[in-house]
C-alpha cells in the first residue's frame, strides 16, 4: 500500500478539531473524491467562507485550460467569498490568497510567489496553483478561489517538468490536516480588510518574479519575449522592460512566465 495513505492524510474529523478560524471553513464540505471542487460547489448553497475540500480530484482544472494533477496526497479546495466584493478587488483577492498560502507552506520549506499566483520552491518548481472563478448574481459576486497544494504528492506526470511537492523536496510526509488548517487561518488574516495593504506589500517582498529576468511565453503561440519584470500592477498585470528596450504589460490570461536564473529556466 502506498505510504501516503496514513494518519497524515486529510480527514474530516481531524480538520474540524484543528480548525481555529472565525468564519473561513466553518461551513466545511469534505470529499474523498470529486471531479473538481469547482463542480462540487455548483451543488451546494454557498456562504461567505464556505470551503469545499477533496483528497482527490479526477478532473482537476488549472489555469489556461490545463488539467491539474490531483492525486491523493495533495490538498484541493475551493474557498467561497461572497461579502461586498467589487470588481476592482477581484484580482487583488487572488494575490492576497497567494500570500496566505505562501505563509502556510513556508512553515515547511522556503518558498516564493511566482506571478501571477503560483507558490514555488527555491529551485522555481511549483508547489501550489490558484485559479479563481467568478459568478455574478443579482449584482453580487461569488468568488470561488480554487487552491491546489502539492503536499505529499509522490509522482508527477512526465510532462509536468516544473511540478514538485513538499514531500519531494523535504523527504518527509507532512500532516495534510495541519497544513490545510494553517492555510485557512492565514487566508482569514490576509483577506481581512485591515491587513490587505500589508499583505500586498508582502506579496511584492516574496515575489519570485518582480525585479527578475523573465521569459514571457504567449498563449496565442506568438514568439516569446525576454526582459526584466519592473512592476506588478494593482490590476494584477505584469510590466516587463523587454531586451529590445520596449515595455509590455501582460495579463495572466495571455502569457505564462518562466524565470531566467543564469542559464536555468524555472
Ligand atoms: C493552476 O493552474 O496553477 C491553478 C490550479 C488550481 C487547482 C485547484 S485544486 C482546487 C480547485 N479545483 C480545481 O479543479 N482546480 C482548483
Amino acid at each position: 500500500m502506498n505510504k501516503i495513505y496514513n494518519e497524515h492524510s486529510l480527514n474530516e474529523n481531524t480538520i474540524k478539531s484543528l480548525l481555529n478560524t472565525e468564519y473561513i471553513g466553518r461551513d466545511f464540505y469534505f470529499f474523498e473524491e470529486v471531479t473538481s471542487t469547482f463542480n462540487e460547489s455548483e451543488k451546494i448553497t454557498l456562504q461567505n467562507g464556505t470551503v469545499i475540500c477533496a483528497a482527490k480530484q479526477t478532473n482537476g482544472r488549472g489555469r489556461l485550460g490545463r488539467q491539474w494533477q490531483s492525486d491523493k496526497g495533495g490538498i484541493y479546495f475551493s474557498l467561497i467569498l461572497t461579502n461586498d466584493i467589487i470588481d476592482s478587488e477581484i484580482q487583488m483577492i487572488t494575490s492576497l490568497c497567494a500570500v496566505a498560502i505562501q505563509r502556510a507552506i513556508s512553515k515547511y520549506l522556503p518558498c516564493m510567489i511566482k506571478w501571477p499566483n503560483d507558490i514555488v520552491s527555491e529551485n522555481g518548481k511549483k508547489l501550489c496553483g490558484i485559479l479563481t472563478k467568478l459568478k455574478k448574481t443579482d449584482n453580487r459576486y461569488i468568488v470561488n478561489v480554487g487552491i491546489g497544494i502539492n503536499a505529499n504528492t509522490e509522482h508527477f506526470d512526465k510532462d509536468l517538468k516544473y511540478a514538485t511537492s513538499i514531500y519531494t523536496i523535504t523527504g518527509r510526509y507532512i500532516d495534510e490536516n495541519e497544513l490545510l488548517c494553517s492555510c485557512l487561518k492565514e487566508l482569514e488574516y490576509c483577506i481581512d480588510k485591515s491587513n490587505r495593504n500589508n499583505t500586498i506589500e508582502e506579496y511584492k517582498k516574496c515575489s519570485a518574479t518582480l525585479g527578475r529576468r523573465v521569459r514571457l511565453l504567449y498563449v496565442n503561440g506568438k514568439e516569446s519575449d525576454t526582459g526584466l519584470c519592473t512592476a506588478i500592477e494593482n490590476d494584477g498585470t505584469l510590466t516587463v522592460l523587454k531586451d529590445d528596450g520596449t515595455v509590455v504589460n501582460v495579463s495572466s490570461g495571455e502569457v505564462s512566465v518562466r524565470g531566467i536564473y543564469g542559464e536555468q529556466y524555472a
